[in-house]
C-alpha cells in the first residue's frame, strides 16, 4: 500500500488559540480513511490545513513524497488533491453544467469525454439536470454535484468534509457507492470527515479520531471498538 498523503506533527492556531496540536495522519492510495470526532475537535481545520487554506504553526504535509507545505491551494489542487468543503459551495444561480465545469476551466483542464462519462455514471442525476440552476437541486444532489465537480481535475486524493450531513438516506447510499468505485476502480485515496458512524464503518478502511486538536485513537476500521466509540464519538 503506497502512502498518498502524510501529515506530520501539524500544529495550527487561530487568533492565538491552539486548534491543532501535533496531528499525525497518513492516507494510503486505494484506501478510505475516516477522520472522526465530535463537533469542534478540529476535523475541518485539518482539511483546510492540508489544502493550504490556513497557515501552519509547525509540521509538514507531504503528498506522494513531496513536501507541499509551502504550496498555494491552487498548486495543491494541481498536484492532485481535490477538496469538497463542508456545506458544498454550489453556486445557486449558475446551472448544474456551469457549476460542474467552473473549477476545471479555471485550472485550464480540458475534460476527456470518456472520463466525464465515468463521472456521469457515478452520479446520473447530474447529467439529467445539467440545464437546471444549482439552487434547484436538493441538498443531496448538490453534494453529488460538488463531488462530481471536484473529480473533473482527475485527483489522486479526494477529501470530503461531512458529505452525508443533512442528506436523505437514498442519496447517502449513492454517495457511498461512488466512493467505493473511486477507491476500487480508480485507485483513489479518500480522506473522509464524517460524523455518521455507520457510514464510516461500512465504507472506511482506516480511522483516525481527533479530540481537542490531537489524535486520540487510530487504526484499521475493524479495530474501532464500542469502547472507543463511547469515549470519543458518542454525544
Ligand atoms: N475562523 C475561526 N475562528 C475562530 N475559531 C475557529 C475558526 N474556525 C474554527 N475555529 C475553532 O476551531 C475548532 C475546530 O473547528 P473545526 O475544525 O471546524 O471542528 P470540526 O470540523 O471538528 O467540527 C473549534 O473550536 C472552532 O470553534
Ligand atoms: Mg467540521
Amino acid at each position: 500500500m503506497n502512502s498518498s498523503l502524510e501529515i506530520s506533527n501539524l500544529s495550527l492556531s487561530i487568533g492565538g488559540s491552539a486548534i491543532l496540536r501535533g496531528v499525525d495522519l497518513t492516507i494510503h492510495t486505494q484506501t478510505v480513511s475516516c477522520l472522526m470526532g465530535r463537533n469542534g475537535v478540529g476535523k475541518s481545520t485539518t482539511l483546510k490545513a492540508i489544502m493550504g487554506l490556513l497557515p501552519l504553526d509547525s509540521g509538514t504535509v507531504k503528498f506522494e513524497g513531496q513536501d507541499i507545505s509551502r504550496l498555494s491551494t491552487a498548486q495543491r489542487a494541481c498536484a492532485g488533491i481535490a477538496y469538497v468543503p463542508q456545506g458544498r459551495d454550489i453556486f445557486p444561480h449558475l446551472t448544474v453544467e456551469e457549476n460542474l465545469f467552473i473549477g476545471a476551466r479555471a485550472q485550464g483542464i480540458a475534460t476527456d469525454p470518456d472520463y466525464l462519462d465515468q463521472v456521469y455514471t457515478l452520479f446520473p442525476i447530474i447529467r439529467e439536470f445539467l440545464k437546471r440552476k444549482g439552487g434547484m437541486l436538493s441538498g443531496g444532489q448538490q453534494q453529488q454535484l460538488a463531488i462530481a465537480r471536484s473529480l473533473l481535475t482527475r485527483p489522486k486524493l479526494l477529501i470530503l468534509d461531512e458529505p452525508t450531513e443533512g442528506i436523505q438516506p437514498n442519496i447517502i447510499d449513492q454517495i457511498g457507492d461512488a466512493i467505493r468505485i473511486l477507491r476500487n476502480q480508480l485507485g483513489m485515496g479518500i480522506l473522509l470527515v464524517e460524523q455518521y458512524l455507520d457510514f464510516c464503518k461500512e465504507l472506511g478502511d482506516e480511522f483516525t479520531i481527533l479530540e481537542r486538536g490531537s489524535v486520540s485513537a487510530a487504526g484499521p476500521m475493524e479495530s474501532l471498538s464500542e469502547k472507543i466509540v463511547k469515549k470519543f464519538l458518542t454525544v
